[in-house]
């Protein structure tokens, strides 16, 4: 059975419609499936309207006594839930109710433990964003996938608010997720190795207004701080800057020695600098951060392929690296002062834009998977 929770705050002017859209949609796939709202004293009327439509459809109201949070609302529906998918869809028709069916189908069809309702994979996308909320989006979604790269770098759209999971992939799980991004919670505290995309387009908001604000902003920084303790990343995170640091010394004392001991020449020094530095932290990443990192889906196990990926993914920074020196030093700066800035901005580029591509290289224990799930009713209508 499909237990799909659908959390409102005012959603007066839509939450009928969902119910019916998801209830038709989800009695033509053949599944057995109930709806819960869950419901935070709206006030305008929003958990009559669904309790109207009981007698019609599965759908139960839960009512809570204020607003506590998006988040809590779908951990306190499936707290009442009966299914062994639980989902959750938003009710203000942002989220096609149609696409719970291939969510359910690529459940069921990949022995998936998630199916998740992407943005970000090809058919999928935001109809008219403003270019603002869109930058906000995507660099939420870096930060995610910066924060927490071992579960998150190889999902495309961490901050989906539509998704069907395997109940007995959270059963135990202490889900205290805080203010809307209750997929964080499940990627970070779930069972979770096996996921499927599902493309849908997030429609523009005709009806009711968005209840995102600057509370949820900060509410989603503190919850991604509270991840990165609760799943250990904290940990990994530690590794890999004390082998970075350890990097930088390499990198400062070969440039150092090679132009002004061994009269290298700063053309040769700096490069084979830069060169040491990327392998002295590749192989401190791979003994020390990752050292089991044999997923079935880490990229290729074999460590050159490895090793040719992290250069790959390092080399922008590490040009930059270069060049930033040679200009400094050809300044009149003093060399190693120029190649600590040099490394600095290296270690700066890498670390906001380069974390989630360079963590990949020793693979996710999470395997992503797009399949042919297009929406289509099995009766051909
Ligand atoms: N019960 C309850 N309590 N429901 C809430 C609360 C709350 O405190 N806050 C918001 N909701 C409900 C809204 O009624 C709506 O159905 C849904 O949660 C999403 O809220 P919106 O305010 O419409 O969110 P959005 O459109 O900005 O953001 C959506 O898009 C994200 C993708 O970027 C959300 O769906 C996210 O879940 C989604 O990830
Ligand atoms: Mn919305």
């Amino acid at each position: 059975m499909i237990s799909v929770v659908i959390p409102t705050y005012k959603e007066a002017d839509s939450i009928q419609e969902v119910i019916r859209r998801a209830a038709a949609t989800l009695s033509q796939s053949g599944e057995e499936y109930e709806l819960i709202v869950v419901d935070d004293n709206s006030g305008d009327g929003t958990a009559e309207l669904a309790e109207e439509l009981a007698q019609k459809f599965p759908v139960r109201v839960l009512r809570r006594p204020g607003r506590q949070g998006l988040a809590t609302a779908v951990v306190a529906g499936w707290g009442i839930a009966r299914g062994d998918m639980l989902g959750v869809i938003d009710s203000d028709l942002q989220h096609p109710p149609e696409i719970l069916t291939p969510l359910a189908r690529a459940l069921r069809s990949s022995n998936a433990d998630l199916a998740i309702a992407s943005r970000y994979v090809a058919g999928g996308g935001t109809s008219d964003w403003k270019l603002s909320r869109r930058l906000i989006s995507r660099g939420a979604t870096h930060l995610a996938a910066s924060v927490l790269p071992l579960k998150l770098a190889t999902v495309s759209d961490p901050m989906s608010g539509m998704f069907l999971v395997r109940s007995k992939a959270i059963k135990g799980a202490k889900l205290s997720p805080l203010g809307y991004k209750i997929l964080l919670e499940v990627l970070g505290k779930g069972q979770i190795e096996k996921i499927a995309e599902v493309a849908y387009q997030f429609e523009v908001r005709t009806r009711g207004s968005s209840k995102l604000g600057f509370r949820q902003y900060g509410e989603y920084l503190t919850h991604l701080m509270r991840l990165s303790w609760s799943t250990g990343q904290i940990g990994a995170w530690v590794e890999y800057s004390i082998v970075g640091l350890t990097g930088t010394a390499v990198d400062l004392g070969l440039v150092y020695w090679g132009a002004e001991r061994a009269g290298w020449g700063v053309a040769w020094a700096l490069p084979v600098a830069v060169q040491a530095a990327l392998l002295w932290n590749f192989l401190g990443n791979q003994l020390v951060t990752f050292p089991q990192p044999t997923h079935s889906n880490s990229p290729k196990s074999r460590i050159l392929t490895r090793f040719l990926l992290y250069e790959k993914a390092c080399l922008p920074g590490a040009l930059l690296n270069i060049c930033l020196t040679l200009l400094l030093a050809g300044g009149g700066t003093r060399l190693i002062l120029a190649a600590a800035c040099g490394v600095l901005v290296d270690g700066a580029f890498n670390l906001l834009f380069k974390v989630p591509a360079i963590w990949r290289v020793w693979g996710s224990p999470i395997s992503v998977s797009h399949g042919d799930l297009m929406p289509a009713s099995p009766h051909g209508s």
